[in-house]
This record gives C-alpha cells, sequence and structure tokens, in this order.
C-alpha cells in the first residue's frame, strides 16, 4: 500500500497504539534524545508522526523542523503542539527529498521508528548525512524484525504482500549498523528498547571531526 495513503488513515488512533504498546520504549527514546541535545541545536525530526517525541524534545533545543509524508500526521502533531503553547516546531508536510531542507543545516537528525519503513534506507541515511552538519548528531530508533521470525515479522510480511501495509525492511541490528557506519557515521550508543521484535535505539554521529 502507498505509505502516505496507510499513514493518513492509522493517524486518528496512533497515539493509542503506539502508546498502548510502546510507552516505555518512547519514554526511554526522549530520555536517551535528551542527554545529546544542546539549547543551540537546530534538529530536524524526519518523520515526526503525531509528534509523540518530537513535542518532549521541542524544549531541549533552540529550533525543530518536523517533516512527514501523511498530513494528517502533521495535522495532529500541529495540533498537540499548539496545545502545549510550544512555538519552536515548524511543521511541514514533506520527505526529506524537500528542497527547502538545505545541506549542511541541522545538528540534530531524529528518525524514529521509520527506517525500517522505507523501501530503501540507504538513500535515506546518504540523505541525512548530507543534510547533517559534521559532527552532528544521527539519533535513531528502528525495529528490527530481521532478527528473528516472530508473529508480528510474520502478520507484517502477510499484511504487506496482501498489500494492506506498506513495504516492511526485515533488518537485522547488525546490518543497520553497517549500513549507518557505511554512510559515514560513528556509533556513539545502542540500546533495545523493546524485548520482541527488538526496537533499536541507535546514536551515530557525522564523521569528520
Ligand atoms: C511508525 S510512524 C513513526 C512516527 C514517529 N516518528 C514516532 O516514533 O512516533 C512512521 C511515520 O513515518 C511517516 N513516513 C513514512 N514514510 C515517510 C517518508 N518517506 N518521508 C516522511 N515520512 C514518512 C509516516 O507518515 C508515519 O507518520
Amino acid at each position: 500500500m502507498e505509505p502516505k495513503k496507510f499513514w493518513d488513515k492509522m493517524a486518528a488512533r496512533y497515539d493509542q497504539q503506539a502508546l498502548g504498546k510502546y510507552r516505555t520504549a518512547y519514554e526511554e527514546t526522549i530520555k536517551i534524545s535528551k542527554k545529546y541535545l544542546k539549547p543551540t541545536d537546530r534538529l530536524l525530526d524526519f518523520a515526526c508522526g503525531t509528534g509523540i517525541a518530537t513535542i518532549e524534545l521541542a524544549g531541549s533545543v533552540q529550533q525543530v523542523m518536523a517533516i512527514d509524508l501523511s498530513d494528517e500526521m502533521v495535522r495532529i502533531a500541529e495540533e498537540k503542539a499548539l496545545g502545549r503553547g510550544i512555538d519552536n516546531i515548524a511543521f511541514k508536510t514533506a520527505t526529506l527529498e524537500d528542497d527547502g531542507l538545505l545541506k549542511n543545516s541541522f545538528d540534530v537528525i531524529t528518525a524514529f521508528n521509520i527506517l525500517h519503513g522505507l523501501q530503501d534506507p540507504g538513500t535515506a541515511l546518504a540523505r541525512i548525512g548530507t543534510l547533517l552538519k559534521t559532527g552532528g548528531l544521527f539519533l535513531s530508533v528502528t525495529d528490527c524484525l530481521g532478527e528473528k521470525i516472530t508473529a508480528t515479522s510474520l502478520l507484517y510480511r502477510c499484511l504487506a504482500k496482501m498489500d494492506f501495509i506498506p513495504a516492511v525492511n526485515f533488518v537485522k541490528k547488525a546490518e543497520l549498523i553497517k549500513m549507518i557506519t557505511a554512510h559515514g557515521f560513528v556509533v556513539m550508543e545502542q540500546k533495545n528498547l523493546y524485548p520482541s521484535p527488538p526496537n533499536y535505539y541507535i546514536a551515530a554521529r557525522k564523521n569528520g571531526v
């Protein structure tokens, strides 16, 4: 299924579903990420969804650009930020290819729960490397569905085959780390946030300092 169509449909129940299952993983994502953020940082949140993490991290940086391809996800995230009186997040319905995103312009790029949902994570990592300043941070969380066969991974395989959900990557953590380092990053921290399928937090720095 085309990702935009799927995520627009999912948006209204996303928080209930995601937080119902992954609340602790989100709390941990926010806690680990905050360690790396500085008040002067310009952060790009790639695939911000309904802004669960975006909104919690905004207070730790100067400015956030939050992008997502789903208008509905962006609408919900924007509404939540407005309700919380947060005014340093610029939301945009966009992908990483958006022309408005400038090379070497971000101190931090976050990509939470997205790389396993991309057709070509390598292209995304290359673009993230371009948009980050040298020495900038890439903070990610990724379901490593290739680690072992589980009921969830089998279900995803079937649903994707039947075109009920967008294509999913069945990546293993070692492959993911190899891919990240092959794109010029040095991995600084890795932690599993969920028992099964594993949901890996990976913090990496853009090489060159
Ligand atoms: C599993 S949700 C994760 C949302 C959020 N980062 C979180 O952790 O709660 C995946 C999000 O990625 C967005 N998305 C999928 N493909 C995308 C792409 N190519 N560019 C931007 N956003 C994308 C979807 O619309 C959806 O909001």
